[in-house]
């Protein structure tokens, strides 16, 4: 059996999620000026969820910047072994509600005052300054250093006070990396694991049960210093990636544009596949137990590629192990605040699950939705390409989502994340017209 307890072995992160980089770029590419920042937009999920090392930035790259980064250099290792003695000693499951309770409070059915937001890759690379740190480190490192990780976690709200929630930097294939199977950042190819699930016989490669601290206690460290920098003004989701998405990445070693072979998985092997997402779902319930304990005071499930599957298998391999996560945290933190986003299959099933919230993307009909879980809090849903579009277009869709939704038990967002090209200026505008559509509604 093979063991990956060492959080300082060499990590190739993908930025699957709340990653900086998601277009596959040339380093020539990358040497672009930071302002003259553009990205070849992708089609296909896979390429953007790859990222890229960037050639590391001059001193004079970082003047000019509107909101610089206060953190660019990595913390040595004495600064992080005290950093975890300190987390150890705080963990807790009940910290103080912070100032800013409205996503808290939408997620528990009660009132609001003003209808919440945040964005899905809202720590990302169209940020100038998320730029210059990841400019220094590769995507792993940020994740795998607190300072690097928590200062860009919380570089969002610097530059958009209005944001609801923070969102911890790091991504969901830190899960496989902790069961041993080790990932490779390969330049225009994105993410490919060492070696991938091609049998059952691959699983004895794995260990199904880390220990949850050794493998992945530098994320409760991120999270805990995170906590300490927001001074307690708005809260902070945890995540994981859901067990199907996460297996995806297992079968095929790197990211697919069919998921082909992962399908292939769950007909050819339907038993090893239950075994495998069963161990998936509870070590991640441990790990997002761990990231509450440490100061997260929501949690978001992510299962992207829920929408590849026919509806009957999702239930089947999909479904049941996103409320298996959510009724195994709730177990044990029955106050726990649960997201969960079936990306594109939001199964009525969902209504009789753990969880708090359902994210929807930008598929999904309101209405029909609302009838769904009637008793769920409702997370999306704006076509994240609008923020492409004009400042006008972005404000009308805006205010027609939000009057749509309406106030009661919902947190705007976008229905995906937020992508390398898209402009600051466009986010803000989005941003702001959440708050002043919510400040027309009764
Ligand atoms: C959803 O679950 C609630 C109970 O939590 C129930 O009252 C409601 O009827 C259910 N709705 C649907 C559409 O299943
Ligand atoms: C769920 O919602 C339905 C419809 O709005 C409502 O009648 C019912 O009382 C709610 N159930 C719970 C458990 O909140």
């Amino acid at each position: 059996m093979m063991m990956f307890k060492s959080v300082g072995a060499v990590l190739v992160a993908v930025s699957v999620l709340e990653g900086s980089g998601f277009s596959v770029q040339s380093r020539s590419f990358l040497k672009r000026p930071l302002f003259g920042f553009r990205s070849r937009s992708s089609q296909s999920s896979a390429l953007d969820m790859a990222t890229a090392t960037l050639e590391p930035i001059q001193a004079s790259d970082l003047q000019g910047l509107e909101f610089p980064p206060q953190v660019t250099e990595p913390m040595s290792p004495s600064e992080k072994a005290e950093l975890r003695e300190e987390r150890r000693a705080a963990m807790k499951p009940d910290w103080p509600l912070p100032k800013n309770t409205n996503v808290i409070n939408a997620l528990k059915g009660e009132e609001v005052e003003a209808v919440p937001v945040w964005m899905m890759r809202q720590a990302g690379r169209y940020l100038p300054e998320f730029r210059a740190v990841r400019a220094g480190s590769e995507f792993l490192k940020v994740c795998q250093d607190p300072g690097l990780a928590s200062e860009v976690t919380v570089q969002p709200r610097r530059r958009y006070p209005e944001l609801d929630a923070c969102i911890i930097f790091s991504d969901i294939l830190v899960v496989p990396q902790a069961m041993g199977q080790p990932l490779q950042m390969l330049p225009n190819r994105g993410p490919v694991f060492d070696w991938r699930l091609e049998s059952p016989e691959d699983i004895k490669k794995l260990d199904l049960t880390p220990d949850v601290e050794d493998s992945l206690g530098y994320v409760f460290d991120a999270m805990y210093l995170t906590k300490k920098k927001v001074d307690n003004e708005v809260p902070i989701f945890g995540f994981c990636g859901a067990p199907w998405t996460i297996l995806g990445y297992m079968v095929e070693g790197e990211g697919s544009r069919t998921w082909a072979e992962t399908k292939r998985w769950l007909y050819d092997y339907p038993e090893e596949s239950h075994k495998l997402l069963e161990a998936i779902s509870r070590l991640s319930a441990k790990y997002l137990i761990g990231q509450w304990d440490s100061g997260a005071q929501m949690l978001q499930v992510f299962d992207t590629n829920a929408g590849v599957l026919p509806p009957h298998l999702y239930e089947e391999f999909g479904a049941k192990y996103m409320r298996m996560i959510a009724d195994l945290v709730k177990a044990e933190r029955p106050q726990a605040l649960i997201v969960g986003f079936p990306k594109d299959m939001p199964l009525a099933s969902f209504n009789d699950s753990s969880y708090d919230g359902i994210g929807l993307s930008w598929t999904a009909d309101v209405q029909e939705m609302r009838e769904r879980f009637p008793n769920k809090t409702l997370q999306g849903n704006m076509d994240a390409h609008i923020l492409y579009a004009n400042k006008d277009a972005i404000r009308k869709a805006t205010h027609e989502m939000v009057k749509e939704f309406g106030k009661k038990r919902y947190v705007a967002n976008l229905g995906h994340g937020m992508e390398p090209r898209m402009d600051p200026e466009h986010a803000k505008a989005f941003i702001q017209s959440i708050k002043e559509a919510s400040s027309e509604l009764e």
